[in-house]
């Protein structure tokens, strides 16, 4: 492919199901001229109580189905595989690709002024230490408290975005971050931007909140720059620009993805990830 219809190709973006819609999200609101094609794992979800080899494997197949759709880039949106594949994967491939741990902790090893740093995340993200490992390559003096929070991402799915039942569970899961007096809090799971106010709410307005979704959006807009990627042509939005695919469950996805992205009525389309 020629430099410029390799700028014009899609980028790939997955995740273990819904929640890298909200990366997603920022990637067309920052650079609006890409296409993407989105996969999420939906037969598979979820990743944040899986072990490191099953994620590994898992987020391989995804990237040979997503380099039949001669994608340019991949963005892992997901934050547990991004903390459990992504190391080894990096070593492997040869198109550029990020994922959303490393802007986060960057965002946030740059805003802490006290330099102590809550990281909420599934169990999976929290045990692998990884924001730990990027925040203190950055500053080794900073300290950084891992509080998992698995009991979000299904009320986020059940609607339960603004409810006393969310309310209480957050409070709980929160009360220890702010008895040690952070001032920084990643939102570090994809789910977890949709209950922003919650949290905020509960930490305080002196507790800045990372949006990982966001940062990750920006850096990849540095990154498409930086190897000449960047799509300048527009594209309308009828012409395929953003594609949609899962491996279970297209209606479920569909609905909760069109609450997320407004552009107009989004569809998705099963296809079966074991062949890859
Ligand atoms: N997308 C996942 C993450 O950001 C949350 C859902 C799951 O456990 O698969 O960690």
């Amino acid at each position: 492919m020629s430099m410029n219809k390799m700028s014009e190709a899609p980028i790939g973006v997955f995740d273990s199901g819904v929640g890298g819609l909200t990366v997603t999200r920022e990637i067309m609101r920052q650079i609006p001229n890409e296409k993407i094609i989105y996969f999420g794992d939906t037969a598979r979800v979820p990743y944040g109580s899986k072990s490191q080899e099953v994620v590994t494997r898992y987020s391989k197949q995804i990237i040979r189905f997503l380099r039949t759709q001669d994608v340019k880039a991949i963005v892992i949106a997901c934050n547990t595989a991004s903390a459990m594949a992504l190391p080894e994967i990096e070593k492997e491939i040869d198109i550029p690709i990020i994922g959303v741990v490393r802007p986060g902790a960057r965002v946030a090893a740059s805003a802490t002024k006290n330099g102590k740093i809550g990281v909420i995340a599934t169990d999976a993200t929290i045990g692998s230490d990884v924001y730990t490992e990027y925040i203190q390559q950055i500053n080794p003096n900073v300290q950084v408290i891992g509080k998992a929070c698995p009991l979000f991402c299904p009320l986020i799915e059940e609607g339960l975005w603004q409810d006393p039942v969310t309310d209480e569970i957050a409070m709980r899961y929160l009360s220890e971050l702010i008895d040690i007096d952070i001032d920084t809090l990643i939102l570090g799971c994809t789910h977890y931007p949709l209950i922003r106010s919650t949290i905020g709410r509960i930490m305080g307005d002196k507790v800045t909140l990372v949006n990982p979704a966001y940062e990750t959006a920006s850096s990849l807009k540095e990154l498409l720059e930086t190897d000449h990627l960047l799509n300048e042509s527009e594209t309308g939005l009828g012409s395929n620009k953003y594609r949609f695919f899962v491996s279970d469950s297209a209606k479920k996805f569909q609905n909760f993805a069109n609450t997320i992205i407004k552009y107009g009525i989004l569809s998705a389309k099963v296809i079966n990830i074991e062949e890859y």
